[in-house]
């Protein structure tokens, strides 16, 4: 059997009993040597790992109790640019919901879900999806997912929101504003944290009405040969902040000095990324760390992430004037937050160009 690997859905591949991947999803061979068994790394417990923040007192009356938690989230956002949230407001059974609503709209059969995809060639990027190969590498990744706005709500588009399950708009509506509160508690201590006013960066991001909460729910479906694919490839979130609920199987690494380490499952943590947006503001205080997802042929991987993002046109990124100095000058050029993609993509094709030569 021939299978297209532009027309499919990698869940179909999935399940199509292949056994080994098309050579649009194999990386490159320089790439390979650093992919190893998800579960295998997993369990290994040397070496730096990912930090485990507490917010329970972020807003305690006791002001040495309130700094401590502060000053460890700060930490975090220095050090690794990436963290798991413990104790941050949010419910277990909200994220329950999200992540059953989620899983159910996945666990129809493609044809179902199809009626909700995306056509990026039109612009419509809202719906179900599956990368579409770059021009410059027609490198593919190990997932499906379903990506769509869901803060403010006067900018979402219900009409595009998965109707079955019955619960799944009303759990991450909920969900939504949720994080939108535990967004700006973040920024305002991420502010303070630069010597800045509270509300200073969630102003500089766009505030309650323009910083935009986009969810991308990835399906990872089982792979055959998970050590030559990616489930999504090394990358930094060119976002304010992400914030990512999972299903508890492994997946994501993140590079930290030099090497790739993998997250832990943290029962009802929420993993929290600073992206490149915070990245640029702080003048690189803040770190967005480059990370990306392994597959494996055991389990199915779901990841929920929500990328908190500035609009893409009305605010122009640079370090703010407070946080560089004489010794420090700005390390990012002023960029609108689209100018900041193009970048990006530019730097990637280009990369991609040069190892073809
Ligand atoms: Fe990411």
């Amino acid at each position: 059997m021939v299978i297209s690997a532009v027309s499919s859905r990698v869940e179909s591949l999935s399940s199509s009993g292949i056994r080994a991947i098309p050579k649009e999803y194999i990386r490159p061979q320089e790439e390979l040597t650093s992919i190893g068994d998800v579960f295998e790394e997993e369990k290994k417990h040397e070496g730096p790992q990912i930090p485990t923040i507490d917010l329970k007192e972020i807003d305690s009356e006791d002001k040495v109790v309130r700094e401590k938690c502060r000053e460890a989230l700060k930490k975090g956002a220095v050090e690794w640019g990436v963290m798991h949230l413990v104790n941050h407001g949010i419910s277990n059974e909200l994220m329950e919901r999200v992540k059953v609503a989620g899983k159910a709209f996945f666990d129809q059969p493609v044809e179902e879900k199809e009626k909700y995809a995306n056509d990026q060639a039109s612009g419509k990027i809202q719906g179900y999806g599956s990368k579409l190969a770059n021009n410059a590498s027609g490198q593919l990744e190990w997932e499906d997912y379903f990506f769509h706005l869901i803060f403010p709500e006067d900018k979402r588009d219900l009409s595009i929101w998965p109707k079955t399950p019955s619960d799944y708009i009303e759990a991450t509506s909920e969900y939504a504003k949720e994080l939108r509160g535990l967004a700006t508690k973040i920024l305002s201590v991420l502010s303070l944290g630069l010597g800045l006013e509270e509300g200073r960066l969630e102003k500089e991001v766009g505030g309650l009405e323009e910083l935009l909460l986009q969810m991308k729910i990835n399906y990872y479906p089982k792979c055959p040969q998970p050590e030559l694919a990616l489930g999504v490839e090394a990358h930094t979130d060119v976002s304010a902040l992400t914030f990512i609920l999972h299903n508890m199987v492994p997946g994501l690494q993140l590079f930290y000095e030099g090497k790739w380490v993998s997250a832990k499952c943290v029962p009802d943590s929420i993993i929290m990324h600073i992206g490149d947006t915070i990245e640029i503001l702080s003048n690189g205080k803040y770190k967005s760390i480059l990370h990306r997802a392994l597959v494996n042929k055991e389990k199915v991987r779901i990841s929920w992430a929500v990328f908190c993002e500035p609009p893409k046109e009305k605010i122009i990124l640079k370090p703010l004037p407070e946080v560089g100095s004489e010794t420090e000058p700005a390390r990012y050029p002023p960029r609108t937050f689209s100018q900041h993609i193009q970048h990006k993509l530019f730097k990637k094709t280009e990369e991609a160009l040069s190892k073809k030569v």
